[in-house]
């Protein structure tokens, strides 16, 4: 990559000695196109960073949330922009296509693979956490809600108007509203009104071209493409407008824990044949991991621990009377429910303790952040008992990898797989989401570690979707098939643009060919344009 650099960087070489240049060729010319642009050099100085800013790192790392990607070994970007208003971001699109980089986009910096901020060929960051807005009109139901934003800001604005509505997205505070809604982002009342996409009504994107378009100016194309695509394949996403939706001023909230010991598998088992079928008010989300046990007799040694987590849009009642009917063997009783707002039941998902008061959804920084890995499937036919034990078997004898098993049904089953690009919908039962954290920056640990969930998920075929194994695009995982060259063809795109998007990604590849037949807009997983201008025909 390095010569093609040369070509269009003459002076390149006086930056390939490390801080012996006070100035920047890349930035100088940078600058110099977005001053052509008619920005004011005293905005330029204040977005504009060249890794020989003192700041350029801190500002690298403020949206760094997987450790694994903030090593010294790590290729930073040769410049980060962070826009303060939209003719920023139009400009740095248009000044990007000269220097030949590419252009990675990032809001809230929680990919876990993190390709918002890194990248395998030399590239620029647009960072877009100024652009933060959030206007919340309860007259009409709505929010507009910038890509800059989290989903923590996004329900306390909600909430600061009006306690008996909230938003269907996901359960971390901290997670940016451009990646996750574009991704097709989900939480713990998805059963009842399905996915973040299902409620956004409007957009606003700046494409290719350097057009700020709404969803009428895109057309439904587009817009259907950017709620759940993934924005990044398609333009700079500013804001969604988002349908509130209504809550109860209480609802309930409820953990409970089971080993082996307690039933676990039993329990399971029966969680597998209901959790998708029962009243669409009740999620029970369930974390599968092995742990070293401190009681009984298996003290000391590794064990399996079930921890069922879940949101009821009721009271304790009624969510009794409801787990009396269909799941009994959990043995729920009134002591173990909290019956709070729904505002309080978000700071339990993200894991505060009980005094903390809803102020904590404004922290933007998470109080720890991880080494990680994840990866992703679907389960459409419930897994058998005895299997379930060899799988708890496999799970203590890797030690670390734990599971996350998500409930769908309700809502999410009565949506057509074709209304948005996230697929996974009618006959999915649950979604397991792979799980490994670990804290200390040893490599040969990181190896283990992924190794580790590699195994486990290899160890899962038999149980998941097949042909395609289906995968959650919010779940980023380049194991599934990625390309690292920033070109994308098309067939290295068809093979995880299935397994994210099944018969949809035709579409998605029709309107990316539409919208940007460059190829400008991508990354390793990004949708790629069609080979030639007639689409293939697939069964
Ligand atoms: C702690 C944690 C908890 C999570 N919990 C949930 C959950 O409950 N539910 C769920 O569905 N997911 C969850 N996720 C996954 C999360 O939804 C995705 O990682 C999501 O893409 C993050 O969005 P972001 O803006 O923070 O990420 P970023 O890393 O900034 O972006 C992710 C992707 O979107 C692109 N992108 C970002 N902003 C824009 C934009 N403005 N325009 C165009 N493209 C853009 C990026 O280029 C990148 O490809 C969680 C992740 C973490 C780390
Ligand atoms: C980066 O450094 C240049 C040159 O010293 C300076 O003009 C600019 O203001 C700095 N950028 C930021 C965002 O601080
Ligand atoms: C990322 O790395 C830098 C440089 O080593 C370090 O100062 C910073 O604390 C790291 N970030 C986190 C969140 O640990
Ligand atoms: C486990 O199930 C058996 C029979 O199904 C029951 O007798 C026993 O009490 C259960 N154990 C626990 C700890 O719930
Ligand atoms: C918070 O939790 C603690 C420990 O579980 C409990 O003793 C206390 O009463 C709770 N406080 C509130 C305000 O719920």
């Amino acid at each position: 990559m390095f010569p093609f650099l040369l070509l269009l960087f003459p002076s390149i070489t006086l930056y390939s000695q490390p801080f012996a240049a006070a100035s920047d060729p890349i930035y100088d010319n940078f600058a110099n196109c977005l001053t052509k642009t008619g920005i004011p050099s005293d905005h330029i100085a204040k977005i504009l960073y060249s890794p020989t800013n003192a700041s350029f790192n801190s500002v690298l790392e403020a949206y760094v949330r997987n450790l694994r990607f903030n090593t010294s070994s790590t290729r930073k970007p040769s410049i980060i922009v962070t826009p303060l208003v939209v003719q920023h971001v139009q400009a740095t699109i248009s000044c990007t296509k000269g220097t030949g980089l590419q252009l990675k986009i990032r809001s809230g910096g929680h990919d876990y693979e993190g390709i918002s901020y890194v990248s395998g060929v030399p590239f620029i960051i647009l960072d877009m956490f100024n652009l933060r807005s959030i206007d919340v009109d309860i007259a009409s139901e709505t929010a507009w809600v910038q890509a800059g934003a989290t989903l923590g800001e996004l329900y306390y604005r909600i909430w600061e108007k009006s306690k008996v509505y909230a938003f269907p997205a996901g359960v971390c505070p901290t997670v940016g509203v451009g990646g996750h809604i574009s991704g097709g982002g989900y939480g713990a009342m998805l059963r009842r009104f399905g996915l973040a996409v299902d409620n956004v009504v409007d957009a606003q994107i700046v494409d290719v071209k350097g057009q700020v378009l709404d969803r009428k100016a895109m057309g439904e194309d587009l817009f259907w493409a950017i709620t759940g695509g993934g924005g990044a394949s398609f333009g700079v996403v500013l804001a969604y407008r988002i349908k509130l939706v209504k809550v109860p001023e209480i609802v309930t909230y409820f953990e409970v824990q089971k080993t082996e010991a307690e039933n676990a598998t039993d329990i399971l088992y029966k969680w597998q044949n209901v959790a998708d079928k029962i009243d669409n008010d009740l999620f029970i989300r369930v974390l599968v991991q092995p742990i070293t046990s401190k009681t009984g007799k298996s003290k000391g040694q590794k064990i399996i621990r079930l921890t069922f987590i879940a949101l009821f849009l009721g009271d304790s009642n009624r969510l009794i009377s409801v787990m009396n009917a269909g799941f009994p063997e959990l043995g729920l009783k009134k002591k173990d429910c909290l019956e709070i707002s729904w505002i309080k039941s978000m700071l339990y998902w993200a894991n505060f303790d009980n005094t903390t008061t809803p102020e904590a959804l404004l922290r933007r920084t998470p109080d720890s952040v991880n080494f990680l890995k994840r990866k992703s499937d679907y389960v459409q036919t419930p897994i058998p008992k005895n299997e379930l034990t060899s799988i708890f078997k496999k799970m203590v004898q890797l030690g670390k990898t734990g599971f996350v098993f998500n409930p769908y049904g309700g809502r999410m089953g009565e949506i057509p797989e074709n209304e948005k690009p996230f697929p996974h919908r009618s006959g999915i039962i649950f979604k397991i989401q792979y799980s490994v954290n670990w804290q200390d920056a040893d490599t040969n640990l990181e190896k283990e570690y992924l190794q580790q969930a590699r195994e486990l998920y290899s160890f899962m075929t038999p149980y998941v979707s097949k042909n395609p194994r289906q995968a959650f695009l919010n779940y980023r995982d380049l194991d599934i098939g990625s390309t690292d060259d920033g070109k994308n063809s098309y067939n290295q795109g068809e093979i995880y643009g299935l397994k994210y998007f099944k018969g949809n990604f035709d579409r998605l590849v029709k309107v990316k060919t539409l919208v940007d037949p460059e190829n400008f807009f991508r990354n390793e997983q990004s949708i790629p344009t069609l080979p030639s201008m007639s689409l293939r025909g697939r069964k």
